[in-house]
């Protein structure tokens, strides 16, 4: 760990140093060819906060700007008011979570799909957002595509909003795939729902991948970074790892759950801008 100082920092925090050693000398020593990485969207490989700023996260590009109606904007922020605590809430099991997510996830579908808009809209209302990839996105990018390292976006958000975020800010390579919530659209490019089954928070994992062979695929690239800033994130990749090492960012409410993070992610980056830890283990293992 000596070898990266930047797990050293003040807002780097591991519980277990022995196991991070072990497990990032395991991937050196497997190489780039047994390497794969899963990463959650927002907050993850977006900004929390640009230079103090909060920062949207896909769902919130919609709310900005002045290409959906107002009556668009305040069901969302009411929609996101009464469920958002719940998905919060420690009291709850995710089990009693799950239903109330489906509602809310079905609610905010319904409504979207009620304002048809465009593939133009989409493009348009996230050039104007202040949805940020993290500082060092790109190079995170172009370095996995460089080395062939297959990259896998997994969100609860909006994958038409993701993909432009990517293309607007840097670059969408052929390693990278976006599993998410997709819109649907009409012979005249009018939105008029969403494609396949919902991805909300808590069903993150490998059932959610309508693309079920992904992993299978990739049977042989059996290390595993996992990036996430939610507890529905730790179980993106469960099948078949032999070394994982999670990387949970932790934007918000650091003194009340630092405890949990440290006790379901591996490292855990505090109130952090960028992607400079990650990278810095991604330059030492390739
Ligand atoms: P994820 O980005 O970690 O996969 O989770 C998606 C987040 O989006 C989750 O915290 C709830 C939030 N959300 C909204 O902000 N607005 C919405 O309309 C919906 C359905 C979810």
């Amino acid at each position: 760990m000596n070898d990266i100082p930047e797990l050293s920092l003040q807002n780097v925090r591991i519980a277990n140093p022995e196991h991070v050693t072990e497990v990032i000398q395991n991937m050196i020593r497997d190489g780039q060819n047994k390497l794969q990485v899963v990463a959650d969207f927002d907050r993850t490989l977006s900004k929390y906060t640009h230079r103090g700023q909060i920062c949207s996260t896909c769902h919130n590009v919609l709310e900005e700007g002045h290409v959906l109606p107002e009556f668009y904007k305040d069901e969302a922020r009411a929609l996101r008011d009464h469920y958002f605590p719940i998905e919060m809430n420690p009291k709850l099991t995710i089990e009693e979570k799950i239903p109330v997510m489906v509602e809310w996830w079905t609610k905010a579908h319904d409504l979207l799909s009620k304002c048809h808009i465009t593939k133009d809209d989409v493009r348009i209302m996230v050039e104007n957002s202040t949805a940020r990839l993290r500082d060092g996105c790109t190079w995170f990018f172009d370095q996995l595509q460089a080395t062939d390292i297959p990259l896998l976006i997994f969100s609860a958000g909006i994958g038409d909003v993701i993909i432009e975020v990517i293309k607007h800010q840097a670059t969408l390579h052929d390693n990278m795939k976006v599993v998410s919530n997709y819109l649907e659209y009409d012979d005249q490019g009018k939105m008029t729902g969403f494609q396949d089954e919902m991805i909300h928070v808590y069903n993150k994992n490998e059932g959610a991948i309508h693309d079920s062979d992904y992993f299978q695929k990739l049977e042989q690239r059996n290390n595993v970074i996992l990036m996430g800033d939610s507890l529905g994130d730790l179980h993106m990749a469960d099948r078949g790892v032999q070394n994982k090492l999670k990387i949970g960012f932790l934007n918000v409410k650091v003194e009340e759950s630092l405890e949990l993070y440290m006790k379901k992610y591996d490292i855990v980056i505090l109130e952090d801008e960028t992607l400079n830890v990650v990278n810095a283990i991604l330059r030492k293992v390739l």
